[in-house]
């Protein structure tokens, strides 16, 4: 396995409390495959993603526990010039925000050929030949009259593919990409999630997708963890989801995508907010807006069930899933 993350704890310490973003993660993706990672604001993707990257915020963050393997040596408990070694090459970050990502005061051409300069050794020049190829395959328009353009200079679009060749530039194993699309308009979105599906094919590279979109997820990913007040309350495989979720906050993410053939149909949105991480509700974090909840959720926390009889594993964090499969 490329990447496995197993049980892991992350809590912040602010002035009201301990926030818990993060209380028993476990998800993994392996070389070509691509992992969605869903659930709503605050439910802790983005930390969960940057414990991976090694750069959380510490403090107030503070990794509480759990192990994150990494072709199954432990990152937490790597020394810090092998570990650093891995995130520089191995993996790579794609974030939303590509103008406060990229450095303003450097041309594209020279950021992208800095890496090659400092992890590859080659010379300004090689390196900056290397650039025009990357702004080639990122598929940006005349590419080597526009090596020496700055951020700014590029659209929203072409800002995010050059966050795409910045990331993929040392072939690294492993991706992750966070709400990569969110700050686009929908037809340009659709264009980066294409380009990133295929380089990320091509390379045979483990993708990590965070989103809150499950509309873009259907045709990218492989699997999907669904993930509430930071746990992980369904996996499974993409198609098996859209099937039958076996949750029913998934039921209700589901419920909520807008769908084409039914047009003008008032749209199913959750009722209620997520929780409050300085005071996550007892048993089912989810009870408070959970349709089905009963007694037995508000005093008992939901493990990860097997979900059984499925014909590929799949797992999800309701005490009635079977109720709510069959649905
Ligand atoms: N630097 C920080 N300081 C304090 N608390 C933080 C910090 N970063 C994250 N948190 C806490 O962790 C929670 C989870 O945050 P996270 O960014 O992982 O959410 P997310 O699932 O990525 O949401 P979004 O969809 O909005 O990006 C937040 O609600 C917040 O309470
Ligand atoms: S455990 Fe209960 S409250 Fe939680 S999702 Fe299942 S039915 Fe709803
Ligand atoms: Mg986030």
């Amino acid at each position: 396995m490329l990447l496995e993350v197993r049980d892991l704890h992350v809590e912040f310490t602010t002035r009201e409390g301990v926030a818990k973003a993060v209380n028993g993660v476990g998800y993994s993706v392996d070389e070509g495959e691509t992992l969605a990672v869903l659930g709503e604001s605050g439910s802790g993707k983005s930390v969960t993603a940057q414990a991976v990257m090694g750069i959380l915020d510490v403090p107030p963050g503070r990794i509480a526990g759990g192990e994150i393997l990494f072709r199954g040596e432990d990152l937490l408990k790597m020394k810090e010039e092998d570990r650093r070694r891995i995130r520089g090459a191995d993996m790579a970050m794609i974030f939303q925000d590509a103008l406060s990502s990229l450095n303003p005061v450097l041309s594209v051409g020279a950021q992208l050929g800095e890496m090659y300069e400092v992890h590859r050794g080659m010379s300004r020049k090689d390196a900056r030949a290397r650039a025009v190829e990357l702004m080639d395959r990122v598929k940006i328009p005349a590419a080597k009259e526009r090596v020496g353009d700055y951020p700014h200079q590029f659209s929203g679009g072409m800002r995010q593919r050059i966050m795409i060749a910045m990331a993929m530039a040392l072939e690294p194993s492993l991706i992750i990409a966070d709400e990569p699309t969110t700050a686009l308009d929908v037809t340009v979105q659709a264009q980066v999630m294409d380009l990133l599906a295929e380089l990320q094919r091509e390379m045979n590279t483990g993708l990590i997708l965070i989103t809150h979109d499950l509309g873009v997820v259907a045709d990218v990913a492989d699997k999907i963890a669904v993930m509430y007040a930071g746990r992980i309350v369904e996996a499974a495989p993409v198609h098996e989801i859209y099937r039958a979720p076996a949750h029913p906050y998934t039921r209700g993410l589901l419920d909520s995508i807008p769908r084409l053939d039914q047009k003008g149909q008032e749209l199913y949105a959750i009722k209620g907010l997520p929780p409050n991480l300085l005071a996550i509700p007892p048993g089912c974090a989810f009870h408070p807006r959970c349709p089905m909840a009963r007694d037995l959720c508000r005093s008992q926390v939901p493990p990860l069930y097997e979900v059984t009889g499925s014909p590929v594993p799949r797992a999800s964090a309701c005490h009635f899933w079977k109720e709510c499969l069959h649905a």
